[in-house]
């Protein structure tokens, strides 16, 4: 059967013509870092634990995954603390939290992008309860314009101005999570 070519994507706005981060650049990054973490982790000997934050981080989570030269686990916590709109609502709620303990493991938090970062300081908290080996935040973006939170990143993709941005994971309200570049909106 022939492929059949469909503009299913909704419009990303007028101002979106030129990506503020080119798919190509995100790669050779997400590449970089992997590279970093398995050098900092070269000795541990238990298989380090990405643990991913939902659902933003999925995508970045997944190809940085395939950069690491060292054994790697999954997991997930589903963070929310945006609702629809574009400003933090200053509340984070986690959800689906790996059941048992981090004890003894190596925990990377894996975030798409530290705004006031409160999620990733809630999740961190939380894990720090179990008491892991280590505990250190990859995020791909940081924009510290609207920082609350004390969050050190220790592997970090991207400085970003204070706009909102969309594609590679990060969405407006559900939506454009399937762009492969990082576009700002309006
Ligand atoms: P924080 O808790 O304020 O650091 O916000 C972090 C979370 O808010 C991220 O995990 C994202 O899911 C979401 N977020 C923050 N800024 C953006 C953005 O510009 N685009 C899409 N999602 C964002
Ligand atoms: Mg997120």
């Amino acid at each position: 059967m022939a492929e059949v070519l469909t503009q299913t994507r909704p419009p990303v706005t007028s101002s979106s013509g030129k990506a503020m981060i080119s798919s190509a650049r995100i790669a050779r990054r997400v590449r970089r870092l992997g590279r970093l973490i398995s050098d900092a982790y070269a000795d541990i000997e238990t298989p380090l634990v990405l643990l991913v934050i939902l659902k933003g981080a999925s995508v970045f989570a997944a190809d940085l995954m395939r950069s690491l030269s060292i054994p790697a686990e999954l997991e997930f916590v589903r963070a929310a603390s945006y609702g629809a709109g574009t400003a933090s609502s200053g509340r984070v709620r986690l959800a689906h939290m790996m059941q048992g303990t981090f004890a003894d493991r190596h925990v990377l938090l894996v975030e798409d992008i530290v705004d006031s970062g409160r999620t990733a300081e809630a999740v961190a908290k939380r894990v720090t309860r179990t008491k892991p080996a280590s505990l250190r935040l990859a995020a791909l973006l940081d924009r510290p314009a609207r920082r609350v939170a004390d969050v050190k990143i220790d592997f970090r993709g991207f400085v970003i101005p204070d706009r909102f941005v969309i594609g590679y994971g990060l969405d407006y309200a559900g939506l454009y999570r399937e762009l492969p570049d990082i576009h700002s909106l309006g």
